[in-house]
């Protein structure tokens, strides 16, 4: 762990260790459970932690023998992850640290942080480790100053914070020139008016965590049967996904049905408990990217719906 390089996310003056906290005059930050936490995990993202508690290992490619996680890096970087190797990355939004696992494999050097207590189990998963850094912040109040990180990778994050274009201002921040800057973010589809999904996640939201976590559980175990004995009836498929509130990936990965049932729980709670969804259209988001000082993007269809790369301006 580097604790050397932290500052208050605050004043921006840099903080010193000292027993279990990290100190500048008048902020102090705790260090629990050998990981710094620049916030309270009493927030809007606490269901995420409960899920990424619960759901440790589901998607971690060494555990399911699969490399869609490493796949859909890949395709995010749009080069092979060998080039990777020595980079200093920001990983912001890491869950239980499926992407850390990746990083690390090819020899990054890697900071990650979630604002929930999901920093718990990405810790259980990827620690000890050297070129690991973990802690717990906020995605609009990053502890690093300016021009740090060689690379920024923020996946399946900023459709959940309150502002987009807040947390890509700030992701940007925190990145040197020449830097490059790697995220995704939800897209319009038909299916949002065609289908039941934003009703089930408006009914569900307004239940506590651990009432979400057993009605997610409750729906995918009712649900899922149904959907698995019709995986290969593509007309079903339409109709069920149309009423619906479960996920179910058959055809899209290739995983025993132990490890879709799995991801079915997972993604189940995740789509019907985010606190902030958001969707935008591929002019917006280049938009955005242009009004945070982006000239060399491209936006392409992956990931959580569009991804982007791009270059940090070096001015
Ligand atoms: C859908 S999960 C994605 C986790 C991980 N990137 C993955 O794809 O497996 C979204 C994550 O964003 C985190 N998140 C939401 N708001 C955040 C914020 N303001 N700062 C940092 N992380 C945030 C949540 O706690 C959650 O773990």
């Amino acid at each position: 762990m580097d604790f050397l390089n932290f500052i208050c996310p605050q004043t921006k003056q840099s903080l010193h260790k000292s027993d279990n906290t990290l100190i500048a005059n008048e902020a102090c930050y705790k260090i629990k459970g050998d990981i710094p936490r620049f916030v309270a995990s009493d927030n809007y993202a606490k269901a995420f932690g409960l899920q990424w508690n619960t759901f440790k290992l589901t998607q971690f490619d060494s555990y399911t023998k699969s490399p869609v996680t490493e796949k859909r890096l890949e395709k995010a970087f749009g080069r092979p992850l060998s080039s990777l190797a020595g980079k200093c990355i920001l990983e912001a939004g890491s869950g239980a640290g499926r992407f850390t696992e990746i990083l690390l494999k090819y020899g990054a050097i890697v900071y990650s942080f979630d604002f929930s207590n999901a920093v718990e189990a990405n810790y259980e998963n990827n620690m000890p480790n050297e070129n690991l850094t973990l802690f717990q912040a906020d995605i609009e109040n990053i502890p690093f100053q300016d021009d740090f990180f060689d690379a920024v990778l923020c996946l399946g994050v900023l459709q959940h914070t309150p502002s987009t274009k807040s947390s890509l201002r700030e992701l940007s921040r925190v990145l040197k020139p020449k830097g490059e800057l790697v995220c995704d973010h939800y897209k319009y589809h038909m299916g949002m008016f065609t289908s039941t999904y934003l009703i089930w996640w408006l009914m569900i939201k307004q239940f506590s965590s651990v009432r979400q976590l057993q009605i997610t559980d409750w729906l995918t175990r009712f649900f899922f049967p149904i959907h698995w004995k019709f995986r290969e009836n593509r007309f079903i498929q339409i109709l069920l996904r149309r009423i619906s509130p479960i996920n179910f990936y058959y055809g899209r990965y290739d995983l025993p049905k132990n490890i879709h049932f799995e991801w079915s729980l997972l993604d189940t709670h995740d789509r019907n408990t985010d606190h902030y969804k958001r969707h935008v259209t591929r002019s917006k988001f280049e938009n955005m990217l242009r009004e945070i000082g982006y000239e060399e993007f491209s936006v392409f269809v992956g990931g959580t719906g569009y991804c982007c790369r791009a270059v940090k301006r070096d001015d």
